[in-house]
């Protein structure tokens, strides 16, 4: 848990709440426009607060993502990788943090102001510190734009990104409804729900969704890494389905911990591969029936974050016609950037 103050965070609600606001995904609370992006108050503070105090070490690795392109299962490798010294990855270590904590858990979000508490799994074993964070490269603390610190950063095709999130905010959504200690007594509790996926889209194309305009948020990373390639590293959420194992050898070179001869004739790479997959992590138990904290009361199933792990797996969803849409709006959005979904 954070052990920042509430009145240190309190100062941010002010300038929140000068910001443009905007009705997002009801019932969800309304989004702030900080610096081009789309955040929800909660997250922002987070953010705030790290802009003003967050002070990064050289070594430092930051695991960056918007949200549901595939941030559970870099976190998942990247921490198995960092520690694999400290633990057996045959199935026969049952002290194996990821059998006991949620991927999130494993590792530090910096929009929680987790880096000022010291009880990080992460530092367990491995020389380097793995932070999470979902900020835009444009918009993390200036402390680490002058750093030299490592950044990895996952994206994934827009349309499945969208229905992920479109999935998880919905959970999301029940789940404060069941739980919520303080009900709003004007709201009818059983109808509340989130808006249909048809309206989401609408406003996703406009780039209104949390930390977005989405593509806005890949862009951000991608200039910065065509700026600084060997410091930022991208990986595309569908490349890393293809060959797991060739992106697996990739994070512990960048991360300065290539495997060796040894580890490559002991199958090291394939077992961290086996275990950090979309079926492993799901049917582990604490993936299962776990609750992953939100801070501050709000909780959602650690289940939430394992929900089919397909590519392409939108067009269940939206229509081709949809799906057209949103491609046009990207390809002219990333049109001379050289990048490409
Ligand atoms: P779907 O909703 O399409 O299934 P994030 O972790 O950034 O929140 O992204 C969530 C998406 O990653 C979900 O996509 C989830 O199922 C998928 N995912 C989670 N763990 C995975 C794994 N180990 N391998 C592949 N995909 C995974």
């Amino acid at each position: 848990a954070s052990n920042i103050s509430h009145e240190s965070l309190e100062k941010y609600v002010e300038e929140i709440s000068n910001l443009p606001k905007e009705q997002g995904w009801r019932p969800l609370k309304d989004l702030c426009l900080y610096q081009n992006f789309w955040f929800y108050p909660f997250f922002l503070q987070g953010a705030l607060y790290a802009r003003d105090h967050f002070r990064p070490r050289p070594t430092d690795i930051f695991l960056c993502s918007s949200m549901k392109t595939g941030s559970t299962w870099l976190k998942a490798l990247s921490f198995t990788i960092a520690t694999r010294g400290s633990h057996r990855l045959d199935g026969s270590d049952p002290t194996i943090p990821l059998r006991t904590t949620v991927p999130h858990d494993c590792i530090p979000f910096l929009e929680f102001n987790e880096y000022s508490t010291t009880t990080t799994v992460a530092a367990e074993g491995s020389k380097i510190q793995l932070y999470a964070s979902h900020l835009p490269y444009t918009c993390l603390p200036k402390s680490i734009h002058d750093s030299n610190c490592r950044i990895v950063y996952i994206c994934r095709d827009p349309k499945d990104t969208f229905v992920s999130l479109w999935f998880f905010l919905k959970k999301f959504v029940s789940n404060q409804t069941k739980t919520d200690p303080d009900p709003d007594p004007d709201q009818d509790h059983d109808t509340v729900s989130l808006i249909p996926i048809e309206e989401a889209f609408d406003l996703f194309c406009k780039g209104i969704s949390s930390y977005g305009p989405y593509w806005e948020h890949v862009l951000s990373y991608w200039e910065a890494s065509k700026r600084n390639p060997e410091n930022i590293l991208i990986i595309k959420y569908e490349d890393m389905v293809k060959d797991t194992g060739s992106w697996v050898r990739k994070l512990a070179e960048f991360f300065g911990c290539g495997f060796s001869e040894e580890e490559e004739e002991k199958g090291v790479v394939e077992r961290v591969v086996e275990m950090c997959s979309f079926e492993s992590l799901r049917d582990m138990e604490v993936n299962k029936s776990g609750m992953k904290h939100e801070k501050r009361g709000k909780e959602i199933e650690s289940s939430a974050y394992f929900r089919k792990g397909i590519v392409g797996h939108w067009r269940n969803y939206l229509s081709d016609e949809m799906g057209k849409k949103i491609d046009g709006i990207v390809e002219e959005k990333l049109r001379g950037s050289g990048f490409r979904f």
